[in-house]
């Protein structure tokens, strides 16, 4: 197809949504068709596919084996960290999730009741997710890379009868211990799970609590005896399928809940429409399913399509090398792959001249799709050039479970611009506004916001918390969407997504508040006040970099102070947040009211140009920070330099969106 696909595709969404997205809806497999495809009076900004009654884990298994794909692998675990491989067939995954599903029963769960997945990247996570589907439990999965605080924080907020786990993860250097992780969560956290189900592996077994803890082998062992297995329960399309926690501004993570029917409907458009991926077809993401991209492009989206999902337990580089990647994709014929920018930067570092990725067949490989953070211009062409394939950076968040804007393959590529995250998907109906929330001109910086009503998939509300739903994102532009999200649109349309307007950053494609960072970094006893700013990271993309004002009187050398201050973040928030850079400076940059300048900071780490701020009330201050940076080894930018046009006016990074 031709540009025209989509046009008129996105032109469809746009002027009747309704018949749209009822058209999309008959790839699912309804056990009653919905009422009306959307309905404006119900929830915040209205609901669809009311009245539609389906089960995701017949959609996405049953229905398959049915069509006679039962001895079609759905699943390919490969796993370089522990050695191993595993083939799952649909028929397989069918007898399986009916198993997992009669021994959640047992243990008392009902449609409705939370289940928390805190598990490592193994075909049991896949199949936990799809048995909770199946009997109509809300699942909420935690990744493994938390600590244990986090953990307790969403417990504490899905109130799980069950908690699902396994004894360890496998990491390359060494194995993480997730039981002992559990138990302290569980320690902390005010809310009892009557029971936790442990998957015990070889690597490292865990001890189990007498009375609440369960093998989930023998758990399966006995079911699997009896012959015992559930069938698929009708679920409301409103229903929620699961709760994915994510960053929030505060240490607090936001419950994005994700519906049923909208997410199938959404999910098995973009399969076709954006990746261009058929069923029978091998997709791989290489992500973790404790993120959303894991969520719906490891298990949901290519199972609901009769795709090969390939679950890897590994790293793009170091297990053993940075030819993991392509060792797969040949391995297994993949035609969609489906990674971050960080994960190449990581192959690119080690392997710049690409020498590896020649050493095997990629000619099953059709495109490469980025996402989760900005994918730099270099990265990408490196890759296009490397590996021949059209290389995608689609732009999508926690919130709206698949991509806001791409460059959709089904529907015929547009031209790729790198730097661009492409053009609206259908549904989406975007404007660049400025802080008054005036539409501004192409090529200028603003919030980027998206029209109400939310397209199918995107989530419905925040679990239990409606009004924290409304004020997070739909007040600040009545009638929009706030995405958080600064950037611009260039005159094709094509749309460049700078960074933050809020303190989230991505660290590695990961997703963390700097905020909840500083709630860490300021219950340490001999803090005064501090500042957490996400500076540039050449692998990374970005990483945390910490401001501490001691107490006065502590006498305590600093630098142990600053040891204690990172041994804290990766206490309480986990390893993942990659928490290494703790300084102790003698007082922080504030405007006359008060207010931490944390952009200038940043922007003085990031050796970017930056202004003085006409509101600083020492600027002194500034002087001394960039003379603490430099001192340990952080670029320190000039003062006096134009920071390039921000219309939006708050957004964190210098880009020059006119220039682009
Ligand atoms: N369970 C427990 N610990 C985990 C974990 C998990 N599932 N995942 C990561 N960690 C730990 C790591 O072991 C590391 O710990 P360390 O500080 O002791 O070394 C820490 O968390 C940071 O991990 P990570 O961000 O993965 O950094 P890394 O240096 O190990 O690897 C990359 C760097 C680039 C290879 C890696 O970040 C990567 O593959 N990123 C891709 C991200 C991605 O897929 N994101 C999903 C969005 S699409
Ligand atoms: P998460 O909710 O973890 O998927 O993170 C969402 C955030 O990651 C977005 O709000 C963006 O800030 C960032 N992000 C995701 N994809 C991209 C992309 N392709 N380009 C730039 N930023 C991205």
């Amino acid at each position: 197809m031709t540009r025209s696909g989509y046009s008129a595709a996105y032109d469809a969404a746009t002027s009747d949504p309704e018949s749209f997205w009822g058209k999309a809806a008959k790839a699912i497999d309804w056990i009653a068709p919905p009422r009306q495809v959307f309905d404006p009076a119900l929830g915040a900004y209205g609901r669809w596919f009311v009245g539609g009654l389906a089960n995701v884990c017949h959609n996405a298994v049953d229905r398959h084996v049915d069509a006679g794909r039962g001895l079609q692998p759905a699943i390919l675990y490969d796993s370089p960290v522990t050695g191993s491989q595993r083939t799952v067939t649909y028929a397989e995954l069918m007898a399986e999730t009916r198993t997992l599903g009669a021994m959640l029963r047992d243990l008392g769960i009902e449609k409705g009741d939370r289940v928390v997945i805190y598990m490592p990247m193994v075909p049991e996570a896949v199949i936990a997710m799809l048995a909770c589907a199946r009997i109509g439990a809300v699942h909420s999965v935690v990744f493994g890379g938390f600590a244990a605080a986090e953990l307790a924080s969403r417990i504490d907020d899905a109130q799980p009868k069950v908690v699902l786990s396994a004894s360890c993860g496998v990491e390359p250097t060494r194995f993480v211990a997730y039981k002992p992780l559990l138990d302290q969560a569980l320690a902390m956290a005010k809310h009892r799970p009557d029971a936790c189900v442990i998957l015990q592996r070889p690597q490292m077994e865990a001890e189990l609590v007498p009375g609440r803890d369960h093998d989930w082998a023998s758990l399966r062992e006995k079911a699997a005896a009896g012959g015992r297995g559930v069938d698929c329960v009708p679920m409301g399309a409103t229903d929620p399928l699961y709760i994915l926690y994510t960053s929030g501004t505060t240490g607090k993570p936001k419950g994005v809940v994700r519906d049923t029917g909208g997410y199938m409907v959404a999910l098995r458009w973009s399969m076709e429409g954006l990746y261009g991926a058929k069923p029978g077809e091998v997709f791989w993401s290489a992500s973790d399913i404790g993120w959303v991209v894991g969520h719906s492009y490891i298990v949901y989206a290519p199972l609901l399509t009769g795709c090969t999902t390939v679950l890897y337990e590994g790293k793009p580089v170091g297990t053993p090398d940075a030819g993991a990647f392509w060792r797969v994709v040949e391995d297994y014929n993949v035609s969609v792959l489906f990674t971050a920018p960080t994960a190449l930067r990581a192959i690119k570092k080690e392997d710049p001249r690409g020498r590896l990725i020649g050493g095997y067949d990629l000619s099953s490989l059709r495109a490469l799709f980025l996402a989760g953070e900005r994918a730099d211009p270099d990265t990408v062409i490196w890759a296009g050039e490397k590996l021949g394939v059209p290389v995608v950076d689609h732009w999508w968040q926690t919130e709206t479970g698949w991509a806001i804007a791409g460059n959709p393959m089904g529907l015929g590529l547009l031209p790729v611009k790198p730097g661009s995250t492409g053009v609206p998907m259908p549904g989406y109906r975007i404007d660049i506004l400025d802080e008054g929330g005036h539409e501004v001109a192409d090529g200028k910086m603003g919030s980027i916001a998206i029209k109400l009503p939310l397209p199918p998939g995107c989530l419905p509300t925040l679990w239990r918390q409606d009004q924290r739903f409304v004020e997070s994102y739909l007040a600040e532009f009545p009638g929009y969407y706030k995405t958080a999200d600064a950037g611009f649109r260039d005159a094709d349309g094509q749309l460049f997504i700078m960074g933050r307007t809020d303190d989230i950053i991505n660290v590695a494609g990961h997703r963390l508040s700097t905020g909840g960072m500083e709630e860490v970094l300021a219950s340490h006893p001999d803090v005064a006040e501090c500042a957490v700013i996400g500076v540039q990271d050449e692998l990374k993309g970005e990483v945390p970099c910490g401001f501490v004002v001691l107490k006065s009187g502590v006498d305590r050398p600093p630098a142990a102070i600053e040891g204690e201050i990172v041994a804290l973040v990766r206490e309480r928030i986990g390893p993942v947040a990659a928490f290494r850079i703790a300084i102790a400076v003698a007082r922080l940059p504030k405007t006359r009211s008060g207010k931490i300048l944390r952009g200038t900071m940043k922007k003085i780490a990031d050796a970017t140009p930056w202004n003085m701020p006409a509101t600083i009330d020492d600027p002194a201050v500034l002087d001394e920070i960039a003379a603490v940076l430099k001192q340990r080894g952080h670029a320190a930018g000039q003062t006096g330099s134009h920071a390039g046009g921000q219309a939006g006016g708050h957004a964190k990074r210098g880009a020059k969106p006119s220039a682009a």
